[in-house]
């Protein structure tokens, strides 16, 4: 049932090109325009929506972070994300114009079932992105995209978190679609470039061994960081999750311009950094800044670990380690750049001899709140 793979994880690693190939099948007409019909959200009702807000809980919480910036840019719809299990408590607003996003594997996460019944309470239409068929959470909700990644056995979320991806870009860029927005090109170009990515993953899944044998001599270390900023930022949240859980070290994920404003203050000498580079295409302002960071905290010690993209040279003087990610537009870049956080976790796990598939304390889908 491993398909030859030590862990499961490996195995759903491995098969994350499918999975997310899997979740687009169908849902891009030949004209190249999205057919989501199965959303049973009518298009007048998506032209009345005037507030986004999705709820999740860890790795599918990242999902959604990810989210806020494809859904704000392709729809000019204001996007809030909000961990599920705070969603509830604070009294939030909400009324028959917006649109709660849940995103949940196992469709059984109790702190998201409580934040969708809570919405739809308050009259908010529920959209659930949902691995899991006929579970709890689509049940409930008004209308499902489900994504296809197939069963996902080991606790750490790896090709679910992709599609999950895959499925909100779907939704933001229907969103785009049906209202029409003045980014109608881009849309156009960007769902070409997502009906190729499955292939991009596939490419980072190639190079990887390098990223094995460097989390191999950092097994001996206590606490790694990671930067990122705008769609980066969530992605280094992500890696920092995925080492906690795995590798029980500690692990922080910051916006990489916050660190002057305090985190700054941990580096120290070889303490290892992973920093996420945006394109120096596009947002350049961005990728000239997270350049300076770097600078900074090698002038303080720090050990960079750093994941940029193909032909981006402006990072090679600053890198002590470099792992290169296809060119992709910016708001997909997530989709290969947690692949290399992701083996990077499976294989420090491995290498301090803790079970991979079935982290201590943590359970697959958490049924309590
Ligand atoms: O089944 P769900 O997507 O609702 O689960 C949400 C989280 O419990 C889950 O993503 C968790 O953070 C993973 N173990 C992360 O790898």
């Amino acid at each position: 049932e491993k398909g030859g793979y030590d862990y499961f994880m490996l195995k759903e690693i491995a098969e994350q090109p499918k999975a997310v190939a899997d979740t687009l099948l169908g849902r891009i007409d030949a004209a190249g325009s999205l057919t989501l019909d199965e959303v049973r959200i009518s298009a007048s009702e998506l032209r009345e929506v005037d507030k986004v807000v999705i709820v999740a809980c860890g790795t599918a919480f990242h999902a959604g972070l990810i989210a806020k910036y494809a859904i704000e840019h392709w729809t000019r719809i204001p996007c809030e994300v909000e961990l599920a299990s705070e969603f509830r408590y604070r009294d939030p607003i909400l009324d028959q114009q917006t649109l709660v996003i849940a995103i949940s594997q196992s469709g059984e996460t109790m702190d998201t079932l409580m934040a969708l019944r809570h919405a739809r309470e308050q009259g908010a239409k529920v959209l659930a992105i949902c691995n899991t068929n006929g579970s709890t959470i689509p049940r409930e909700s008004d209308a499902v995209l489900y994504t296809h990644a197939g069963p996902e056995v080991a606790v750490a979320s790896t090709k679910a978190f992709l599609t999950q991806l895959v499925a909100c870009y779907l939704v933001a860029l229907y969103l785009g679609q049906v209202r029409g927005t003045k980014w109608g090109d881009e849309i156009h170009a960007v769902i070409r470039d997502l009906a190729q990515i499955g292939r991009q993953v596939e490419r980072v899944l190639q190079t990887m061994e390098p990223v094995r044998e460097l989390a191999r001599s950092l097994a001996h270390k206590n606490t790694v960081l990671f930067l990122g900023r705008h769609v980066g930022y969530p992605v280094a949240l992500e890696g920092a999750l995925k080492l906690k859980e795995l590798a029980y070290m500690h692990a922080e994920g910051f916006a990489a311009g916050e660190l002057k404003h305090g985190p700054i203050a941990l580096i120290e000498d070889d303490l290892p950094v992973v920093v996420v580079v945006p394109s120096p295409r596009g947002r350049s302002v961005l990728h000239d800044k997270i350049v300076s960071n770097m600078q900074e905290i090698r002038a303080r010690g720090a050990r960079t670990i750093v994941i940029a993209e193909e032909g981006d040279e402006a990072v090679v003087p600053y890198a002590d380690h470099l792992i290169r990610i296809p060119v992709t537009p910016t708001l997909l870049q997530p989709m290969v750049a947690a692949v290399p956080l992701q083996v990077f976790a499976c294989e420090l796990a491995t290498a301090r001899g803790n079970e991979v598939d079935q982290p201590r304390n943590l359970a697959k889908s958490v049924t309590v709140e």
